[in-house]
C-alpha cells in the first residue's frame, strides 16, 4: 500500500480531557483497565501526564504521579506517553532554578515519557531553553507549542516567529496551542498554511471546544495540511475540552487524510471512559454541565475560569459585579501588554480583575502581577506603558533578561528541607514532587508511610 498524508491523532483522554472535564480527578485505577486497547487503537500519542495531572494526584488523589507514570508506561508499550510543560515553571506557577527543571525533565523521561510538549504563557522562548535541551539530551521527542492568543499585537507572523526560534532551539514538532478555543477555522487554515510552508517539521494543533468552533478550526486545519490533532474520547469531549476522537476518525474515513484507527477499536474504551465519568462526578460531586460559551471570543477568559470566578464573585457577596468582572479582564490584559490568558498568566489576571472590581482598580496589587510588570515572568508581548509601570511598581528596576537567571540552583536546598521535615532519604521524585509543591508533598508522604 502507498504511503498517503494520514491524519494523526494525539488522545487526550488521560490529561487534557478529564482535566477540562472532570477537574482532573481521575484515578489511575480508572485508566489502568483501557491501557492495553489504548496502546494497540493506533494513536500517534497518549497525553497522559503533565498538565494539572502532577498537583491533582497529590493534593486530591493521594496518589505518587510518579507511581502513576510508571504504571502507565508498563502497560502502554508502543504508543508515546505524552506530557505538557510549562517550560521554566515546570508543573508549578513560578520559575524554578534550572537544576530543578533538568532533573525534572530527565526523571519524567526516565519514568516513561516521549513526547514533551513546552510552551510559556508569555511565548517568551528564553524561558524554553533548559527544559528544550534537557528533553533533548534525555531523548525525548520535544514539541515546542505556541500559545494562541487574539489582541491589536498578535498576527500570524508573531506566531510563526515564535514558532521559528522554537525550532533553532531543536523543537522537533511544533504545537499550536489554543487553550481557549479562540482559534477560528479560516484562521486555523492560514496560520497551518503558512506554517506548514515556512517550517520543515510536523504541525500540531490543540484546541477547546469552549467556543463551539473546534470541530470546523481542525477541519480547516486538516485541509491546510497540519500533521496531528488533539482530540479525546467522547465521554470527556466538547465542553470545554477537545472535539471527539471517535467523530474525527468517522469523518475521515475513506478520505484523503483517513486516520487508518478503526472506530470500533475505541468503542469499549469509549463504555469505559463513559462509566468512569458518571463515577467521578458523583464521587467528586462535579459540575460538568458545561455549554458552549462564545463569550470566550471577546474577554478571552478559558472556559474552566468563567464559572470559578463567578463562584468567587457569589462567595463574596458579589455576583452583581460579574458582568463588570469579565469586562474587567481584557483591560488589565492589555495594561500588562497582551499576555495570552493560560497558566499562570489566567490565574494572576483573573484575582487582579476581582480587586480590582470589588475594591477599585489596584488600590490593591498581588506581587505576581508586581513581578509581571517587573519582567519577571519574561518579556509580554507589547512593552508595559511605562506610567502603568510607575502605577505598579514605582522606581523598581526591571529585568530584561532570562528570569531564571536570577535562580540559584535549588536541589540542594530542597533536599535538605526535606531530610529537616523528616524524609532524608528522599528520592529525586519525591524532592521534585516536594520541590513544586512542598506542603501538599509533605502531607501526601506523612499519608502513605
Ligand atoms: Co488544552
Amino acid at each position: 500500500m502507498h504511503e498517503y498524508n494520514k491524519l494523526k491523532i494525539v488522545e487526550t483522554v488521560l490529561r487534557d480531557g478529564q482535566q477540562s472535564l472532570a477537574a482532573t480527578r481521575m484515578r489511575t485505577s480508572d485508566m489502568v483497565p483501557m491501557l492495553e486497547q489504548l496502546d494497540n487503537a493506533g494513536f500517534y500519542a497518549l497525553e497522559a501526564w503533565g498538565g494539572a495531572t502532577f498537583d491533582s494526584c497529590l493534593r486530591f488523589l493521594g496518589e505518587d504521579p510518579w507511581e502513576r507514570l510508571r504504571t502507565l508506561k508498563s502497560y502502554l508499550k508502543k504508543t508515546p506517553i505524552q506530557m505538557l510543560l510549562r517550560g521554566q515553571n515546570i508543573l508549578g506557577y513560578q520559575h524554578y532554578a534550572d537544576d530543578v527543571v533538568t532533573e525534572f525533565v530527565n526523571r519524567a523521561v526516565d519514568n516513561g515519557v516521549r513526547i514533551i510538549r513546552i510552551f510559556d504563557a508569555l511565548n517568551d522562548v528564553r524561558n524554553l531553553e533548559v527544559s528544550m535541551q534537557a528533553a533533548k539530551k534525555a531523548g525525548a521527542h520535544v514539541q515546542g507549542a505556541v500559545v494562541y492568543t487574539i489582541s491589536p499585537y498578535h498576527t500570524d507572523e508573531t506566531f510563526l516567529k515564535v514558532a521559528q526560534e522554537l525550532v533553532e532551539l531543536g523543537a522537533d514538532s511544533i504545537c499550536i496551542k489554543d487553550m481557549s478555543g479562540l482559534l477560528a477555522p479560516y484562521a486555523a487554515y492560514n496560520l497551518v498554511k503558512m506554517f506548514k510552508t515556512e517550517l520543515a517539521v510536523p504541525i500540531n494543533l490543540h484546541t477547546h471546544y469552549t467556543s463551539g468552533m473546534a470541530s470546523m478550526t481542525y477541519l480547516k486545519a486538516i485541509e491546510a495540511g497540519v500533521d496531528i490533532i488533539d482530540c479525546a474520547l467522547s465521554p470527556f469531549a466538547l465542553g470545554t475540552s477537545q472535539p471527539a476522537t471517535e467523530a474525527f476518525i468517522a469523518a475521515l474515513e475513506g478520505a484523503e487524510r483517513d486516520t487508518g484507527i478503526h472506530k470500533e477499536k475505541l468503542y469499549p474504551i469509549t463504555d469505559h471512559f463513559r462509566n468512569v465519568k458518571k463515577e467521578l462526578i458523583e464521587s467528586f460531586k462535579l459540575n460538568t454541565a458545561i455549554d458552549i460559551d462564545t463569550k470566550v471570543l471577546s474577554f478571552q477568559i478559558p472556559g474552566g475560569m468563567l464559572s470559578n470566578l463567578l463562584n468567587q464573585m457569589k462567595e463574596q457577596g458579589m455576583a452583581d459585579k460579574y458582568p463588570e468582572l469579565i469586562e474587567e479582564m481584557p483591560k488589565i490584559r492589555a495594561e500588562l501588554g497582551y499576555p495570552p490568558l493560560v497558566t499562570p498568566t489566567s490565574q494572576i489576571v483573573g484575582s487582579m480583575a476581582a480587586f480590582n472590581v470589588m475594591l477599585g482598580r489596584y488600590k490593591i496589587v498581588p506581587e505576581e502581577i508586581k513581578d509581571i510588570v517587573r519582567g519577571k515572568y519574561g518579556r509580554t508581548p507589547v512593552e508595559i506603558d511605562p506610567e502603568f509601570r510607575k502605577m505598579i511598581i514605582g522606581d523598581e528596576s526591571i529585568i530584561t533578561y532570562r528570569p531564571a537567571d536570577d535562580i540559584e540552583p535549588q536541589l540542594g536546598k530542597f533536599r535538605q528541607e526535606l531530610a529537616q521535615a523528616g524524609y532524608p532519604n528522599a528520592n529525586m521524585e519525591d524532592v521534585l514532587s516536594y520541590a513544586l509543591f512542598p506542603e501538599v508533598a509533605l502531607t501526601f508522604f506523612k499519608n502513605k508511610s
